[in-house]
């Protein structure tokens, strides 16, 4: 299938193919035939430097459930290419964003923010997704389970599952894609996206990946894949479509609500990653040379925009004053400034209304009796071209257990810290949040970190010990409970996910035996 060009207009150096650029407005192919100019746009700028770089065309709810449905045409083929061929596709994908890595990377750095060195991690991360998938394309299996009846055999199958929405948030513009949209493939899934308003180009990076790879192989649909660019109004079109099997969704709880709402209206499958509010414990049995590494590294990491950034800070009472005094030395030496730029740790926040909220939180922190030990205000002075970005200084606080801004969740760099005399204490303190995403203890003591990683320790879907909270691997099933959504991603088995499960009984005898014993005849 060919891709539809708009005559006349001019493709950008920085994604070649599908991309193009027409007075500083991009158009995206956004899969086979369904190419689009778009009534409606909207504005995307750099949080670098509030550079207006793009504007972009909205998906009108046509245009949506035109992607959708060709997108299901792609499916019908794609899902009776057998399993490894698939992952070929995959590896692929892989070969194109190794080939690509420096330039993808930049452009994470450019739209999201992040540091560079963060940002090749994130593709990084994509790669590692890439083999991951591959080797899934050979492991699709199901059970042999002993039938309770004689000459029957009862196995399951896993089949492709249709459609899949992936709907995703500004923070992991492309390794958070990859994690569904690779499984997706493999498991013989269509997959149309709607990427944050925040970082569009990234997405269409990503879909030229798809289709460069696509293109090498003979019998891949390009259809296969869609990006739908646009606000939650496109996120909500994905949702109501009937053909989409499964919806994955990344951001806000607020935002994960409406799709299980929307989604559960028509009884579809839906797979949430929200909100974390993630806290760590610091016993007194800890290496507080490693624990200081780790905190910085997950409380200020990516401007503390991570949804498994350290948030709350649990410290024993007779190390607190030690290791305060240590990270109050280190916050003021990290640099911050340019994301570009080799040695920068701390890039940009993502907008204005992040630093407002990050305001409000520092402001909270005093009003309810707690202390700021550093940071929290905007960085100005010294900036230059950088002016009109949100630059902010990491802030260290004190707050009491009982501070109602322990239970909600900052997206910015503001680490809360607070003390405990005996585990179990910290324990409840550190389930006592509605988010369940990640979590961390750091002791050398086998005891308490076995306690925090039992059945009466953590409650979340991630539990480290002597690691931080952010920076999982993907080999991993990612995700958490409570208001985090339930959902896991990425490794593990979290490939049944894009699956239906079948259950075959098998008889191959003679008689007609029923379960249970039951004697139903006639004669
Ligand atoms: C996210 O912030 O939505 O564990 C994902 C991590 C990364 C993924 C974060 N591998 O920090």
């Amino acid at each position: 299938m060919d891709t539809l060009k708009p005559t006349g207009q001019q493709k950008t150096d920085l994604l070649k193919g599908n991309v193009y650029q027409d007075n500083g407005e991009y158009h995206a192919m956004v899969c086979g035939d369904v190419g689009y100019s778009s009534a409606s746009h909207f504005s995307s700028s750099s949080p670098i430097d509030g550079y207006q770089y793009a504007t972009v065309g909205i998906a009108s709810k046509q245009q949506i459930n035109q992607s959708v449905q060709v997108a299901e045409e792609a499916f019908k083929v794609w899902r009776l290419v057998p399993a490894p061929r698939r992952g070929e596709l995959v590896r692929q994908i892989g070969e194109e964003v190794r080939a690509n890595k420096k330039m993808l990377a930049q452009l994470i750095t450019l739209e999201a923010g992040k540091i560079i060195q963060e940002a090749e991690g994130e593709v990084q991360e994509w790669i590692d997704m890439c083999d991951f998938a591959v080797g899934v394309s050979r492991q699709l299996y199901g059970l042999t389970i002993a039938s309770e009846r004689p000459s029957h055999r009862m196995m399951e199958q896993w089949h492709p599952l249709g459609v899949v929405g992936v709907i995703t948030a500004f923070n992991f513009p492309m390794a958070v894609w990859a994690w569904n949209a690779m499984l997706a493939l493999v498991c013989g899934d269509a997959v149309v996206w709607k990427p944050s308003e925040k970082t569009p180009l990234c997405a269409y990076a990503c879909h030229e990946m798809f289709l460069r790879a696509a293109q090498k192989m003979d019998d891949v649909p390009l259809n296969l894949c869609a990006v739908v660019q646009g606000d939650a109004s496109v996120g909500s079109a994905i949702c109501d479509s009937s053909l989409v099997k499964l919806v994955s969704a990344t951001g806000s709880v607020a935002m994960g609500r409406k799709v299980a709402q929307t989604v559960s209206k028509r009884l579809g499958k839906y797979l949430l990653e929200l909100g974390g509010n993630n806290a760590m414990i610091v016993t007194a049995k800890a290496d507080l040379d490693l624990a200081v590494r780790a905190i910085v590294f997950a409380a200020v990491g990516t401007c503390g925009q991570r949804c498994t950034s350290l948030r709350r800070l649990i410290i024993h009472e007779s190390i607190f004053d030690e290791l305060m005094a240590r990270l109050v030395k280190v916050y003021p030496t990290l640099p911050i400034g340019d994301p570009r730029k080799e040695g920068t740790l701390i890039g940009p926040l993502i907008d204005e209304a992040a630093f407002q909220s990050m305001q409000l939180a520092i402001q909270r922190v005093t009003e309810e009796k707690g202390k700021v030990l550093y940071g929290g205000e905007r960085v100005d002075g010294g900036l230059g071209e950088l002016a009109q970005g949100f630059y902010v200084r990491p802030a260290l606080s004190i707050v009491d257990s009982k501070s109602s801004l322990l239970v909600e969740e900052t997206f910015a760099p503001v680490l809360f810290c607070l003390t405990y005399s005996v585990l179990e204490e910290a324990i409840e303190l550190h389930n006592a949040v509605p988010q369940g995403l990640s979590s961390a203890i750091f002791t050398q003591n086998v005891m308490e970190a076995e306690s925090f990683v039992s059945t009466k320790g953590s409650d979340c879907g991630i539990a480290n010990v002597n690691i931080g909270t952010s920076g999982a691997e993907i080999g991993g099933a990612f995700g958490g409970e409570k208001d985090t959504g339930g959902g896991r991603e990425s490794g593990s088995d979290a490939w049944k996910n894009y699956m239906r499960r079948a259950t075959n009984t098998i008889n191959y005898g003679y008689g007609l035996p029923f379960a249970q014993g039951v004697s139903f005849s006639w004669d």
